[in-house]
């Protein structure tokens, strides 16, 4: 089979992070600082990826600040001819370092965003005086004229403050925000009982988010990803399974998604041992899910499957505990109540303990 190329890489350079938001994205068993890949690796990481034709990086973690060569990093990318997108919390950027990065030719910067006030952004983040320091990071960037994305996680806890979010992106000039539901993966999905937003606040904020779109077209980009476990069809997840998007951790694994490493029977390579071109193109994790071919009833003969690849595999794994099964988001999954069940439940856990995301619970 002829496989285009992906458009995009995320290079998670560290899952260090001096934040511990208790929806964090990274796998449960974090890597430790000694076993990250090195300047050169990731040098090596990029010149590939640009020579198999990735147009834009990603550059991720963790907090990616946390590493002393994130400007190095910047240049290498930026010298093999990538675009490059910084994801960061802010913290760990420092008005000498963002000017560092701008002369490195960082492109654009996303920032996220746990809470709209300190007392949410703090509590979130578990970090106190995060958010005083972001809204000083947020200035720094807007000064030097970096373009800027906003990012804003929803949950139960803080998903009435959508609207004020929406604002504060325009108060800092941002172009686009992004407003992403929980997506219960690694740290979430610990914490299901204390960030399941109820049925009433995902359909509120579809309203907000469709009012606001109407509002500020054409000054405010407004990328949304709503409630799926309140939802009837699910997102394409990664756009189709390696497709056009590629991933690689700090320790060199090369991975379809984020979440691929909860798929078990999944095998995956590692930079430091395969080129990226034939791990991409040959790869048996990536194969695994590639097109439509492995795919069940219903999907199989549904008229959607082209537009939504059948949802999530990571989601397929979790809730029907099949990664070739109909993600159950789909109203046409058999396993479509039971999300709807898990949804009402967890919802409704007021009382959920949340657990942050905390590093040493890494083996070694
Ligand atoms: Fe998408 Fe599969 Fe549902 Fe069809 S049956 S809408 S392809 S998830
Ligand atoms: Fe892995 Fe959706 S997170 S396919």
């Amino acid at each position: 089979m002829q496989v285009q190329p992906p458009i995009a890489m995320l290079a998670e350079l560290t899952h260090r992070c001096p934040l511990s938001c208790p929806y964090c994205s990274n796998p449960v068993e974090l890597t430790a600082r000694e076993a990250e890949l090195s300047t050169d690796d990731w040098r090596s990481v990029f010149q590939q990826g640009a020579a198999m034709g990735v147009l834009q990086l990603h550059i991720s973690g963790g907090e990616p600040a946390s590493r002393r060569d994130l400007t190095d990093l910047v240049r290498a990318a930026r010298d093999s001819g990538l675009y490059t997108n910084l994801i960061t919390s802010g913290i760990g950027l420092t008005e000498k370092r963002l000017a560092e990065l701008d002369a490195a030719g960082l492109d654009h910067v996303q920032l996220s965003l746990q809470g709209t006030d300190a007392a949410m952004a703090d509590r979130i983040g578990g970090y106190k005086g995060g958010y005083d320091r972001k809204m000083m990071v947020a200035k720094w960037i807007g000064a030097i004229g970096f373009p800027l994305t906003l990012n804003f996680v929803m949950h139960r806890g803080n998903m009435h403050q959508l609207g004020r979010a929406i604002e504060m992106a325009q108060e800092m000039g941002a172009r686009r925000i992004e407003v992403a539901t929980v997506q219960f993966h690694g740290w979430a999905m610990q914490n299901r009982g204390a960030l399941m937003p109820t049925r009433e606040q995902a359909a509120e904020a579809n309203r907000t988010v469709a009012e606001a779109r109407a509002r500020l077209k054409g000054r405010l980009v407004i990328d949304y990803v709503p409630a799926d476990y309140h939802a009837d069809y699910p997102k394409p997840c990664m756009g189709g399974w390696a497709s056009t998007g590629i991933n690689v951790a700090p320790d060199g694994l090369v991975l379809p998604c984020h979440a691929a490493q909860t798929i078990k029977g999944l095998e995956f390579d590692n930079v430091r041992d395969r080129p990226l071109a034939d791990i991409w193109q040959d790869g048996s994790a990536f194969n695994a899910y590639r097109g439509t071919d492995w795919m069940q009833e219903p999907c199989r003969s549904c008229e959607r499957k082209t537009i939504d690849f059948g949802g999530c595999r990571c989601q397929a794994m979790a809730i029907a505990g099949d990664p070739t099964a109909t993600d159950p988001v789909c109203v046409k999954s058999p396993d479509h109540a039971r999300i709807r069940d898990l949804a009402a439940d967890f919802s409704g856990q007021d009382e959920a303990p949340m657990t942050w995301r905390v590093m040493d619970k890494t083996p070694g």
